[in-house]
């Protein structure tokens, strides 16, 4: 039983979550929302100390350092880019331990235990090893430990459809008879399942499936929060399932996909990769003085930015040049894709640290009528958000996501270092379109030149 003062203190925590839940909903309360979250986490952790008769608390101290040790250690040293993949990492060590705590818990599950919390116990240990191998599935895939392609092989739909059958039929056994090496069967089952989950999914797509895994991870903790009796537990992953299951539906509808796609458009045969191209088509490339003095004479400029402006960590010198064209009387606002670099709001928290101004961030939605009237786009690192294949071909794995309409303007400056493509692996005609100018070269170089051609101007 939970002693009353712990159930409030657990209660609070809980609260807390969902406080920082709403702090992060905005830039500018998302750094307290942080810290509220983490001071709640670390409370729920040290209550049960207080009440609980715990065996082998120096192994459970040792544990807890050796996580804290890997997690700030892990985020301090992470690149911004690398984030998604830290944060599959996270997520699937959350999923593989609930997952852990339920397979313990069967030891003490007997005939007399409700069928309910049998199937609760089941389905943690299931979905939380679907979350830990999909996850580390995911992070090789970013990491580049292994092809970010899509893998398919033949009898996959089979074999999934197999596992998951037996998966069933294994979870149904756990609760009439309950015993942990019915259980460990069903979390090789797990296991496997997040594996074949994941390998069809092709590169661009992984960030989604990451956010699909974490609310899975949600909803094993939930899961394993009611199996326990822990309402702190509950109402955490239940935020997490949520909170994973809506950005997963925002990050698809901002691709124009749909999930069912994302995971399955492989096996149909249909890539959810293009084939990567690096077309020898003529190009118009300039020198950044050009750029310059493009800018410099411009009343009205918006900056799209993309990938690899966190690539190059151009932010700061980026900010320099909007604060320069301002002082000259140019109007100038970023444009924000939903999905532009790697992950949701990526842009976003770049800029922000080189302290752009809020209002100066402008969402697609808003921005997209300005650009008929708009003298001068300079795109820099970013490419399939500007993409018009994504309107105009059918074939493309990025038709039907809205795009920035930078094509719609008089110029078009593009920022990059060659003429590879983005992360869907196609052609861009905008790269081939007369109004579009290259200024190829690593980003920090190239806007650093064109910051020192537009203080001379
Ligand atoms: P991308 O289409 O990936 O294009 C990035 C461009 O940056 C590349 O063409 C690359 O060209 C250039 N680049 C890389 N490093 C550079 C550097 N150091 N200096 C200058 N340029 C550099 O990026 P995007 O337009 O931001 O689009 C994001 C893509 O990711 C979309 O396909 C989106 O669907 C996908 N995605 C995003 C998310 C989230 S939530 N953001 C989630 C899932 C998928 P070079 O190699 O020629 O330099």
């Amino acid at each position: 039983m939970i002693p009353t003062w712990a159930q409030l203190v657990y209660l609070a925590c809980a609260i807390g979550f969902v406080l920082a839940l709403k702090g992060l909903a905005g830039p500018r309360t998302a750094r307290a929302g942080n810290l509220v979250g983490a001071a709640a986490a670390v409370i729920a952790v040290v209550v049960p100390f207080g009440y609980l008769d715990l065996d082998h608390v120096p192994l459970i101290l040792a544990a807890i350092a050796l996580g804290s040790l890997g997690g700030v250690l892990g985020a301090r040293r992470v690149q911004m880019t690398q984030m998604p993949q830290m944060v599959a990492l996270f997520n699937g060590v959350g999923g593989g331990a609930a997952a852990l705590v339920a397979l313990l818990e069967l030891e003490h599950m007997g005939a007399s235990t409700a069928e309910f919390d049998l199937a609760a116990t089941a389905f943690t240990v299931v979905v939380g090893s679907v979350s830990f191998a999909g996850s580390v599935v995911t992070f090789a895939k970013l990491q580049d430990l292994m092809t970010s392609r899509p893998i398919v092989f033949g009898g996959l739909p089979v074999a999934f459809g197999v596992a998951l059958l037996a998966t069933i039929g294994l979870a149904v056994w756990v609760v009439a008879e309950p015993g942990v090496p019915t259980g460990v069967g069903l979390a090789v089952l797990g296991l496997l399942i997040g594996v074949l989950l994941v390998l069809p999914v092709g590169g661009a797509d992984v960030p989604i499936v990451i956010s699909l895994l974490n609310a899975f991870t949600g909803l094993t903790v939930a899961a394993g929060g009611y199996v326990l009796g822990n309402v702190v537990l509950l109402v955490a992953g239940t935020l997490v399932g949520a909170a994973g299951t809506f950005l997963t539906l925002l990050m698809a509808r901002a691709m124009g996909r749909s999930v069912p796609n994302i995971l399955f458009g492989a096996l149909r045969g249909g890539s959810t990769l293009g084939a990567g191209s690096a077309s020898d088509r003529p190009v118009r490339s300039a020198g950044p003085e050009d750029v310059a003095i493009l800018l410099g004479y411009a009343e009205r400029v918006i900056v799209v930015p993309g990938y690899g402006l966190a690539v190059a960590q151009a932010q700061h010198t980026l900010r320099e040049i909007v604060d320069v064209l301002g002082e000259r009387g140019t109007r100038v606002d970023y444009a924000i894709h939903p999905v532009a670099g790697r992950m949701p709001g990526h842009m976003n928290v770049l800029l922000a640290e080189a302290q752009v101004p809020y209002d100066q961030l402008v969402e697609m939605d808003d921005i997209n009528g300005e650009f008929p009237h708009t003298d001068v786009v300079l795109v820099v690192g970013a490419n399939d958000v500007v993409n018009p294949a994504a309107r105009t071909d059918p074939a493309a794995p990025i038709y039907g996501m809205p795009i920035l309409a930078a094509d719609q303007a008089r110029q078009v400056v593009f920022l990059k270092r060659s003429m590879r493509p983005g992360f869907a692996g196609i052609d861009n005609e905008l790269l081939f379109d007369p109004k579009t100018t290259m200024l190829f070269g690593d980003a920090k170089e190239s806007l650093a030149k064109l910051l020192a051609a537009l203080k001379g101007l």
